[in-house]
């Protein structure tokens, strides 16, 4: 059981446009109220595609919701003749308050290197974004390498010259759970969350190894999220296709009961 806020955090990926956001939105608000109790001391955040940003912002804003936002992605630039990039600085503008980076589907769709996330993690906490670090082997690598050598090779690279106490989130992503309806064995987020931790401590202090929090992602669902809280060094979940029914996400926000 993990000593820090637990944060279950809902990636919708390419899905909900910006009219559908604010239904949902305006739901899950609803289901999360209707259980505070249940998870005060769970923070909840949804990742929508960027068009739905300003909306998910206003109603945020207007119903004082408890709820985080953050972006998929960011450019690793600030400004300029970058056609098609957002800029974390627009980011911050909507008061964003993390963004996933490094996601298997960025790195694989869209030949996103270690190099590219690094540069991406820099952006990101110069505009005050908290970086949620994605890392995870595929099946291939889990067989030659066994579960933690890619994942950490993976942080080692995107924290390359980050410096200090930076405010980070690492979440562990298998490629071949994602997605896929098979989820890793609690004990096997549990071996390398921990694994992740050791390398956070190696290169920036115990201090921000404690502060951090590792979230697993891979086929959760409300049926097996209890089983992953209960170990010591997963302090919460990144959720794909559960994220996007009110249902079964804020079930697994409460996941305690
Ligand atoms: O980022 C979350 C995601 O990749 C996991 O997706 O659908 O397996 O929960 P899913």
């Amino acid at each position: 059981v993990t000593t820090r806020t637990p944060l279950m955090a809902g990636n919708w990926k390419m899905n909900l446009d910006h009219l559908q956001a604010i239904a949902f939105t305006q739901k899950l608000a609803w289901a999360l109220k209707d259980a505070k109790h249940d998870f005060d001391d769970v923070e909840v955040a949804i990742f929508p595609p960027y068009t739905d940003l300003r909306s998910v912002q206003t109603l945020v804003d207007a119903d004082k919701l408890s709820l985080s936002y953050g972006a998929q992605d960011v450019s690793a630039h600030d400004s300029g003749a970058y056609t098609g990039e957002i800029s974390g600085a627009f980011l911050s503008a909507l008061a964003c308050r993390y963004v996933i980076l490094g996601h298997s589907e960025r790195r694989t769709l869209h030949a996103e290197t270690d190099e590219v996330v690094g540069s991406k993690v820099k952006a990101a906490l110069k505009h005050g974004l908290v970086p949620v670090i994605c890392v995870g082997e595929t099946s291939e690598d889990l067989e030659k390498f066994g579960a933690s050598a890619v994942p950490v090779a993976q942080l080692k690279a995107a924290l390359e010259g980050v410096e200090g106490t930076p405010d980070l989130v690492v979440a562990y992503e298998p490629v071949w759970a994602i997605g896929s309806g098979q989820a890793a064995t609690p004990e096997q987020a549990q071996t390398v969350a921990k694994a992740l931790r050791d390398a956070l401590e190696e290169l920036l202090g115990e201090s921000v190894a404690a502060a951090t929090r590792i979230l697993y992602g891979g086929s959760v669902k409300s049926d097996n999220i209890a089983g992953f809280m209960r170990e010591p060094d997963v302090d919460g979940a990144l959720i794909g296709g559960a994220s996007l029914k009110v249902d079964e996400f804020s079930a697994i926000a409460r996941f305690r009961q």
